[in-house]
């Protein structure tokens, strides 16, 4: 297969983006690093990115940005933050992609654990998360020729602790190999229209 996976060299993108590589084509995309380089944020950027790479097998996105701060202090603009990134980049990947997407094809979005259960300080990111899981499963009963999309959705990761754990008091972190088996189920499986939980019932 010929994979796309937008934020390939971020945290999870890449270990996702090791993992598919041993066996399949993988093009990592973001805005500084990759093997191209595409904003999500940009409607033209990613177009211009599918022009780049041609049609593909499937499309993962591992990026997408929210502003974590206190409820009180967020203005608008912080907020359109997420839905421009986290929420619009996603949705925009899938609206520009399907047209560049082999028969078949897969899409697999990222949201997370705060959709279901946030913590302080996440409003816009736990919102975002849960937009994508609406969305997820309303596009995926429009999508044609066979193209299916779902979305991971994981707790902290392993290799995010150092830098979230303070935020997540008593959660566990959830080990990279279990992460990057939701983007494996997703991308391989059959499912459609999934919300695949990498966390447990917390
Ligand atoms: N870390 C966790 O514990 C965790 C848990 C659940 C869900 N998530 C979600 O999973 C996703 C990835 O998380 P992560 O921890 O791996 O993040 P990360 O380490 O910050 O990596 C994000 C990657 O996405 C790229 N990126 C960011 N904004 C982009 C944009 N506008 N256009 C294109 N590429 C962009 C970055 O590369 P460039 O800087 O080169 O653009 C980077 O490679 C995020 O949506 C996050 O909220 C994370």
């Amino acid at each position: 297969m010929k994979i796309l996976i937008v934020g390939g060299n971020g945290t999870i993108g890449k270990k996702v983006s090791q993992h598919f590589s041993e066996k399949h084509e993988v093009i990592t995309g973001g805005r500084d690093s990759g093997d191209v380089i595409v904003d999500i944020t940009d409607s033209k950027s990613i177009k211009a990115m599918f022009e780049t790479i041609g049609k593909v097998d499937a499309v993962v996105c591992a990026a997408g940005e929210a502003k974590w701060a206190e409820f009180s202090s967020m203005t608008e603009e912080d907020f359109y933050i997420g839905l421009k990134s986290k929420l619009m980049g996603q949705v925009n990947l899938v609206r520009i992609g399907k047209d560049y997407i082999n028969p078949g094809g897969s899409f697999t979005l990222s949201a997370g654990i705060l959709a279901d259960h946030p913590v302080a300080l996440t409003t816009s990111a736990a919102m975002v998360g849960g937009a994508i899981h609406s969305f997820v499963k309303a596009v995926s009963l429009e999508l044609e020729n066979s193209i299916r999309i779902n979305v991971v959705s994981s707790g902290l990761v392993e290799d995010a602790v150092d830098k979230y754990e303070a935020y997540f008091p008593g959660h566990n972190p959830i080990p990279m190999k279990k992460v990057v088996n939701g983007f494996v189920k997703s991308v391989q499986g059959k499912g459609n229209g999934e919300i695949i939980r990498m966390y447990d019932n917390c």
